[in-house]
């Protein structure tokens, strides 16, 4: 990968926390990107893992576009979701028709630390969310440092998990455990359980991390409540975002673990357009 440092830079770093997480500021999403800005601007993705670009008008066709040049876009599986006119993005709103707070939380799923698409194949590379209409209260997007959470393991642990896989399951995770908006048995049979690798080796950084999550329903031979208590969050880990309108986000879900805070549906808009970027088939670390 060429090296940026030479480069002037349109843009300013400012790390949000001594682990993980980032604010660029100076860009206009909206107007494009340049390939030798965005080799910069992904230079900084692989490095702080979460990227975080203050309050801009970016349109649904600009956040695709953007998106685009990280690599292919998902269109995700439960149609229900699809902003008008863009299947890449998953539009999570809980607006009636009104435009008033209807009460429901659209995606509760969201609430347990998770990482994109790990219950496909092929996994989530980037996500990028924008904030159209945020919560005054609650609302929150946690992520936590998954590379920082491998490096804590003990010498014991490694060599419990080294070689492990655990099964990740959309219709667990999003689905099953509370009974809304079940998946379809077509849904079901497109996007099968898959086995993902605990020690997942970042593809491009190449450094190991833990890859878990709340679509991990249990570990391959290891009992199931074992297994479910494996994920260990560390606070000193995470960057905890409080959102401002109109900020766009994007993360590594390769090497973070994010996850919802919840806030009142009855009372406050939230109105957030999401869109992932596929990435690879995880690969773990083949110990001795
Ligand atoms: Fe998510």
């Amino acid at each position: 990968m060429a090296s940026t440092a030479s480069l002037r830079l349109p843009f300013a770093v400012r790390p949000l926390t001594p682990s993980l997480g980032a604010e660029i500021s100076g860009i206009e999403i909206a107007k494009g990107i340049g390939p030798d800005v965005f080799r910069a601007i992904y230079d900084a993705f692989l490095r702080y893992q979460v990227l975080l670009f203050p309050p801009q008008d970016v349109p649904p066709a600009a956040q695709v576009a953007f998106a685009r040049q990280f690599g292919d876009v998902q269109v995700h599986v439960m149609s229900m979701y699809h902003a008008d006119g863009f299947p890449e993005l998953y539009r999570l709103s809980n607006l009636d028709e009104n435009g008033r707070p209807n009460g429901e939380h659209p995606d509760k799923g969201t609430l347990a630390w998770h990482t994109d698409g790990s219950w496909q194949r092929i996994t989530g590379q980037a996500t990028i969310i924008y904030g159209e209409i945020v919560p005054e209260i609650g609302g929150e997007t946690h992520f936590c440092d998954m590379y920082g959470a491998y490096e804590r393991l003990s010498p014991e642990w490694r060599a419990r998990v080294a070689n492990r896989r655990a099964v990740h399951n959309l219709d667990f995770s999003r689905t099953r455990r509370h009974g809304k908006d079940l998946m379809t048995e077509e849904q079901k049979r497109e996007k099968p359980p898959v086995e993902q690798p605990i020690v997942r080796v970042h593809p491009e950084t190449g450094r190991e991390c833990l890859y878990l999550g709340d679509h991990a329903e249990y570990i391959v031979g290891m009992p199931y409540d074992e297994g479910r208590a494996m994920l260990a969050v560390h606070p000193d880990l995470t960057y905890e975002h409080r959102w401002r309108p109109h900020e766009l986000l994007v993360w590594d879900n390769r090497c973070v673990l994010h996850r919802a805070t919840p806030y009142d549906p009855a009372t406050q808009a939230r109105v957030v357009r999401r869109c992932t970027v596929l990435g690879e088939a995880p690969v773990g670390r083949v110990s001795p």
